[in-house]
C-alpha cells in the first residue's frame, strides 16, 4: 500500500468549477476555460511511498500550494481523491480532518510564524501543546527536537534573535518534534541565501536518512529538486513528468520539460552508473581504476577528463557494472532536448 496516493485530482477555483472539470475531462484545453475559473491541478495521479521524499516543482502559479494545501485538509479537491495511510480524506468529518493534522501530517511553510515572545524551546514545544501532551514531554521532545536541527546552543532565544536560517530551522523542528509520518514542506528553504538553503538542504537528507519521514517537499528551484528528490513532479497545473532526477535529464518527456532542465547543473545530478557503458564481451578492463557508481559526475570530471582515462564502475561489493569514458562524460553535461531524446525510438 502507497503512503499517500492521489487520483484523478483537480482543484479548480471560481464559479463553474465543477463544469470546468468536466470539460477538461472531456479534453477541452485550460486556456479555452471561461476567465472566471482557474484550474490549479488538473488530473494528478501517483503515489508515493513510505520513506520517499517526493518533490513537487513547478513556476509560480503552476499549483503547488493548491495541492499541498489539499493534501492536509485544508481545502478541498474539486473532484477526486486522496488517501493519507490507506484512508480517503473525503470520508473524514471536519474533526477526522482536524486529528489528521495534529497526528500524521505536519507542514513546513516558507514564512514559519514564530511566537515573538516565546524562546526557540517554547516555540517547538508550543504545537505539542496544542495535542495536550504533559509538560514534561512536551519539553523532552522540544529539546530532541532543538537538539536535531543543530539548535542546541539557541534554545533560549527569542525569534528576533535568530538568523532567517535559524528561524526556519525552528520551523523544522516544530515539524519534527510533532513526530507525524508526512512532512509536508511548502518552499520551505526558498527564502533563505544560498549557502544557508545548500545546508538545510543537507541536512534535512541527513535528517531523512535517520527518520525516513513520507515528504512532500515543494520547489520551484530545479537543483534543488534534484539534489532532495528521491522523484519528482514536474507540474503545471498538470503533471507535465514524474520521475527521477536522472530520468527527468536523460529522457525529458516534452519541450516544456527540456526548457525546464536547461539550467540545471546536471554534473550534480548525473552518477558514474548513469553515464556509463555497460561491459561488453570486447570490453578491456584490466588495470582500468575504479569508481563506486554513486559517484557523480562532478566528482568524475577532473579525473576522466582531465586524464583521458576511462574508470571501471564497480558496485559496493567491487563487481564491475560499467565503464565511464571521457567523451560519455562531456556527452552527458549537454542538455538533451526533448526531441533528441526521442530520435532513437523513431529510428
Ligand atoms: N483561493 C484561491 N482562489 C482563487 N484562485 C486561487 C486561490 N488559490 C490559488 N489560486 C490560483 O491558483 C493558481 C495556482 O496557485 P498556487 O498558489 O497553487 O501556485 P504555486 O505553484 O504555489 O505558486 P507559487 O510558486 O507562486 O507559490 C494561481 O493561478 C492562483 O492565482
Ligand atoms: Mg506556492
Amino acid at each position: 500500500m502507497s503512503a499517500l496516493s492521489v487520483e484523478s485530482l483537480y482543484k479548480v477555483f471560481g464559479k463553474g468549477a465543477h463544469q470546468a472539470v468536466d470539460d477538461l475531462k472531456a479534453g477541452v484545453p485550460r486556456e479555452e476555460l471561461p476567465n472566471r475559473v482557474t484550474a490549479a491541478v488538473i488530473d494528478h495521479n501517483w503515489e508515493i511511498a513510505t520513506g520517499e521524499t517526493f518533490v513537487v516543482m513547478g513556476l509560480s502559479g503552476s499549483g503547488k500550494s493548491t495541492l499541498i494545501r489539499m493534501l492536509n485538509g485544508l481545502i478541498e479537491p474539486t473532484a477526486g481523491s486522496i488517501w493519507i495511510d490507506g484512508v480517503d480524506l473525503r470520508s473524514l468529518s471536519k474533526k477526522g480532518v482536524r486529528e489528521l493534522r495534529r497526528d500524521k501530517v505536519s507542514m513546513v511553510f516558507q514564512h514559519f510564524a514564530l511566537l515573538p515572545h516565546r524562546n526557540v524551546l517554547e516555540n517547538v514545544a508550543f504545537g505539542l501543546e496544542i495535542r495536550k501532551l504533559p509538560g514534561d514531554e512536551r519539553m523532552d521532545r522540544a529539546r530532541e527536537a532543538v537538539e536535531m536541527v543543530g539548535l542546541g546552543d539557541e534554545q533560549d532565544k527569542l525569534p528576533a534573535q535568530l538568523s532567517g536560517g535559524m528561524r526556519q530551522r525552528v520551523g523544522l523542528a516544530r515539524a519534527l518534534a510533532a513526530d507525524t509520518e508526512f512532512l509536508l514542506m511548502d518552499e520551505a528553504f526558498s527564502a533563505l541565501d544560498p549557502l544557508i538553503r545548500q545546508e538545510m538542504q543537507d541536512q534535512l537528507l541527513e535528517l531523512q536518512a535517520k527518520l525516513a519521514k513520507t515528504i512532500v517537499f515543494i520547489t520551484h528551484d530545479l537543483n534543488e529538486a534534484m539534489k532532495i528528490g528521491d522523484r519528482i513532479a514536474i507540474c503545471d497545473g498538470v503533471v507535465k513528468q514524474l520521475g527521477t532526477a536522472e530520468e527527468i535529464l536523460k529522457h525529458p518527456a516534452d519541450d516544456y520539460v527540456a526548457d525546464f532542465i536547461a539550467d540545471v547543473d546536471r554534473s550534480r545530478v548525473l552518477t558514474a552508473e548513469a553515464v556509463m557503458e555497460p561491459v561488453g564481451s570486447d570490453t578491456e578492463t584490466r588495470g582500468l581504476e575504479t569508481v563506486e557508481s554513486g559517484v557523480t559526475v562532478n566528482d568524475l570530471y577532473g579525473t576522466v577528463v582531465a586524464s583521458d582515462q576511462p574508470l571501471l564502475v564497480v558496485n559496493e561489493w567491487n563487481e564491475p557494472l560499467g565503464v565511464v569514458t571521457p567523451r560519455a562524460i562531456i556527452k552527458s553535461l549537454a542538455p538533451e532536448t526533448a526531441s533528441d531524446a526521442q530520435e532513437p525510438q523513431r529510428a
